[in-house]
């Protein structure tokens, strides 16, 4: 394990909130697209990528895109969601969750999540249930599983269908069943921050072949086999290249060991902080899944003098990164201006977007880099703890 590892270098003395681990396989096989010639989307490795991935979610189909964002977009409009529907969501997500739902001209529903899971849970999602709702999108946060089970009896009960937004759970379970294998249509992302990436690329999966037909077409331009040019549909050109491909092939046979690397990295956090009064640490195990540590997040409590826009810049200060956490769907002014979300109040979205951070948290960093953050942030804590 050590060996992929080991082959980081640092360039400065910087701890980076995230850093990929490119390695030698990486290199071979993005190498051997190169010589092959096979630069596009047309090469042999983008049906191996989606087979070997499809094949360890158990899931009967994959088709790889150029984003987690292109993915949702495919995902949404593949199941014909549009103008009058509504689908629900967590508030505390990336833009892409809720772009992906308005761009079919369907309305995105924000609810609130879980004070300690920060994920979406049934109990939420059920009030905000009508006679519009078509959908549940289900987004996995910071590396911990959604409850599963409850939504999907909600599904069932009230006929909905289900996206599952695993990007930020790629390799992680629940229930002992691998995420990204739930609900009607499912999504990841391989953005450089995610278990796996191919610089940029996403991919949407399904066990319907006939979905799996459309999330095919709608990737490439809606192009017909026929009858080449004459396009009955709109679609995107969001291919994944056969460069990106390799990139992931090697990527997801790290897969395990970037697993137990993560999982190192957030005991550690977790043994070295857990100590520090009146903060907010990832819950680490559920009675259904663990904690796999897309990455380290923190939630300072009210009794600090201090806010999370000056810690970042002590960090800073200090050389060592980190990020807010999402800001709220319902409070996003792309959509407040447009009148969306009036006197919507989601107080623990609200909190988390307010009091949340993360610090480094990729594969890269060593125990000495994990000993270095901690004892900063403990130190820059305990001046404005009273
Ligand atoms: C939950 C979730 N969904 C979707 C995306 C979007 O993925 P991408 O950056 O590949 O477009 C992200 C990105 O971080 C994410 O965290």
């Amino acid at each position: 394990m050590g060996y992929y590892f080991s082959l980081e270098k640092k360039m400065t003395d910087f701890i980076p909130v995230n850093e990929p681990s490119i390695g030698y396989r990486e290199k071979e096989l993005v190498l051997q697209a190169l010589d092959s010639g096979w630069i596009s989307s047309e090469g042999p490795f983008v049906s191996q990528f989606e087979e070997l991935l499809s094949g360890r979610v158990n899931r009967s189909y994959g088709i790889a895109c150029s984003s987690g964002t292109a993915a949702l977009d495919i995902a949404v409009q593949a199941l014909g969601i549009g103008p009058g529907d509504e689908v629900i969501l967590p508030s505390f997500t990336i833009i892409s969750c809720a772009s992906a739902i308005y761009r079919t001209g369907a309305t995105p529903v924000p609810v609130d999540v879980h004070p300690n899971l920060w994920n979406i849970t049934a109990e939420n999602i059920e009030p905000a249930i009508n006679s519009n709702t078509v959908a549940i999108m289900m987004v996995h946060i910071y590396g911990l599983p959604v409850d599963i089970d409850p939504i999907l009896n909600l599904a069932t009960k009230y006929s909905l269908a289900v996206i599952e937004d695993a990007a930020e759970l790629i390799g992680g379970s629940y229930k002992d069943k691998p995420c990204g294998s739930f609900g009607t249509i499912s999504t990841f992302s391989f953005y450089p921050n995610k278990h796996i990436t191919t610089g940029e690329g996403g991919m949407v999966l399904t066990n319907d072949h006939q979905l799996a037909t459309r999330c095919q077409s709608l990737r490439n331009l809606c192009f017909k086999p026929e009858s080449r040019f004459i396009h009955e549909e709109i679609g995107w050109n969001y291919r994944l290249t056969n460069i990106q491909a390799a990139l992931g092939i090697a990527q997801l046979e790290k897969l395990d060991q970037t697993l137990l690397q993560k999982a190192h990295i957030g005991s550690l956090y977790y043994d070295l902080l857990c100590s520090i009064p009146d903060i907010c640490l990832p819950t680490t195990t559920t009675p259904y899944s663990n904690n796999i540590y897309w990455v380290f997040g923190l939630v300072l409590g009210d009794s600090y003098s201090i806010n999370v826009a000056d810690i970042m810049s002590e960090l800073r200060k200090l050389h060592v990164g980190s990020r807010p956490f999402f800001y709220p769907i319902h409070l996003q002014p792309v959509f407040t201006k447009l009148g969306l979300f009036k006197n919507i109040s989601l107080p623990v979205s609200e909190k988390l977007a307010t009091n949340g951070f993360y610090i480094p948290s990729g594969v890269t960093l060593s125990d000495s880099d994990i000993f270095e953050v901690s004892t900063k942030l403990s130190s820059i804590l305990s001046k404005y703890h009273s």
